[in-house]
């Protein structure tokens, strides 16, 4: 069986989470494909609720074998909270695979991530500071420490000697900061994490492989999302991997023919966390309403998230570099209560209609927003399981979002437990 896609499509914290979660129950290998611990990904099952970072989000089930794909940056010891967290509540992580071509995010990370933040100032990204640049960057310098290379140490301490002579050097006179302990961070990674990390490296190529040919169901999972990808996102307010689909491909080792459904997350309306352009930003006493009753503070940073109306435009942009074959919409019940419900369609700049993105980013941080104003509806959504109990308000909004983007929705959440969810177009 070819495999599924799951990727965000707008600017982060769409519930990927929570719809990896649901559509793992079919799933025999799920498999995340970038980023690291900068994401959190929440599923709520029976009241319980696991925000989960870097272990990907079908290791609830145990008919699943959880990986984390060459694309991904690792902490090993973050990794290994994460297993503690999840084995005291019961979960076993015991069949959970590290690809070995996964790059190490090291203590200097961390250091540079905040050093270079506190150098651009009024500039600054608004990063997770969890060091995930500063390591990809030393994945494309060629520099960069592999999880393999936690197994063997003459390798480990000959590459890590070299690199954090280099930091040091750069912490002390670029940034004024103190240099890093070469022996500590060794006896750390060497001694503490990899006898631990060891037995769960291995060979995801091969792994994925084997179950795409024997016919399995397997899944890829994104993080932060499409608008956060270095490439096709809004640079530099982006992160330092691509999230969209095609990087589904290099992260886990596949073809794109191996690839039959790429399903978009999509919020009813957008949040973004950490700088960069919004043009449907919302402020004030409706910014506040959906900031509250969305709950909508970071998973892991506990940021506040900023809010604004759902953007067409974007959903385009995504559904065409992802190829997306549907969209999940997550959070509908959020909307309930408002007197209208505004769909962005396409921005207005000079004068000019713009129905897609501007490929210009200068121009993308001035345009204004053009709405589609729907009324809204006054229903209590959380208890919905089927289309018929949508008010037809709401059952309009989905329609025109699918109208604009050409995409079929075909799940609705309606909150954040894994049962509520309503089939639409399926
Ligand atoms: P992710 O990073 O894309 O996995 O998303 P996050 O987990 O960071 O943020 C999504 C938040 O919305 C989490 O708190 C979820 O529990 C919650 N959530 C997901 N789907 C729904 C939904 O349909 N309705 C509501 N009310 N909450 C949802
Ligand atoms: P999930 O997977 C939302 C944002 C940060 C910052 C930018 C760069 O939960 O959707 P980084 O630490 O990656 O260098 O930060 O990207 N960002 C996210 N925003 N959800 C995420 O992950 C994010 N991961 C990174 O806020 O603006
Ligand atoms: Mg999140």
């Amino acid at each position: 069986m070819p495999a599924t896609v799951v990727v965000g499509t707008q600017w982060g914290d769409e519930g990927k989470g929570k719809l990896t979660d649901l559509l793992a129950k079919d799933m025999r290998l799920v498999v995340r494909y970038q980023g690291g611990h900068n994401a959190g990904h929440t599923i709520v099952v029976e009241g319980e609720s696991f925000a989960l970072q870097l272990i990907p989000s079908g290791v609830l089930y145990s008919h699943t074998v959880p990986v984390i794909g060459n694309g991904v940056v690792v902490d090993p010891a973050v990794l290994l909270a994460e297993c503690d967290m999840l084995e005291a509540r019961g979960v076993d992580t015991s069949r959970l695979v590290v690809s070995g071509n996964a790059h190490l995010i090291m203590p200097y990370h961390y250091e540079i991530d905040r050093a270079t933040e506190r150098a651009l100032g009024k500039n600054a990204l608004g990063t997770t500071k969890r060091g995930i640049g500063p390591a990809y960057a030393d994945k494309a310098a060629r520099i960069g420490l592999r999880v393999q290379d936690l197994l063997d140490e003459k390798i480990f301490r000959e590459k890590l000697e070299v690199v954090v002579r280099e930091k040091n050097t750069m912490l002390a006179k670029v940034y004024n900061r103190l240099s890093l302990d070469l022996e500590e961070i060794s006896d750390l990674y060497l001694n503490e994490l990899a006898p631990r990390i060891s037995p769960m490296i291995g060979d995801t190529v091969s792994i994925v492989h084997e179950a795409l040919d024997a016919g399995e169901n397997v899944m890829l999972e994104g993080a932060q999302a499409t608008f956060l990808d270095l490439d096709h996102g809004t640079y530099p307010f982006v992160t330092s991997s691509n999230p969209t689909a095609g990087g589904a491909c290099v992260g886990t080792g596949i073809g794109p023919r191996d690839i039959s459904r790429v399903v978009g997350i999509a919020k009813a309306y957008v949040t973004r966390v950490g700088s960069g352009p919004f043009p449907t930003e919302l402020e004030g006493e409706l910014a506040e309403l959906l900031v509250e009753r969305g709950h909508e503070y970071g998973t892991n940073t506990g940021r506040r998230r900023r809010p604004g109306w759902l953007d067409t435009v974007m959903l385009r942009q995504a559904a065409r570099i992802n190829s997306l074959s549907e969209i999940a919409l997550t959070k509908l019940d959020v909307l309930s209560d408002l007197e209208e419900v505004k769909i962005c369609v396409a921005y207005e700049v000079d004068g000019e209609r713009l129905t897609r993105l501007p490929y210009h980013q200068s121009v993308l941080h001035r345009v204004k927003p053009i709405y589609e104003t729907l009324p809204g509806w006054t229903d209590d959504l959380s208890a919905a399981t089927s289309v018929a109990d949508l008010p037809d308000s709401a059952q309009a909004y989905l329609r025109c979002i699918e109208e604009h983007v050409g995409v079929p929705i075909t799940y609705v959440g309606v909150g954040p437990g894994r049962e509520q969810f309503v089939q639409f177009h399926r």
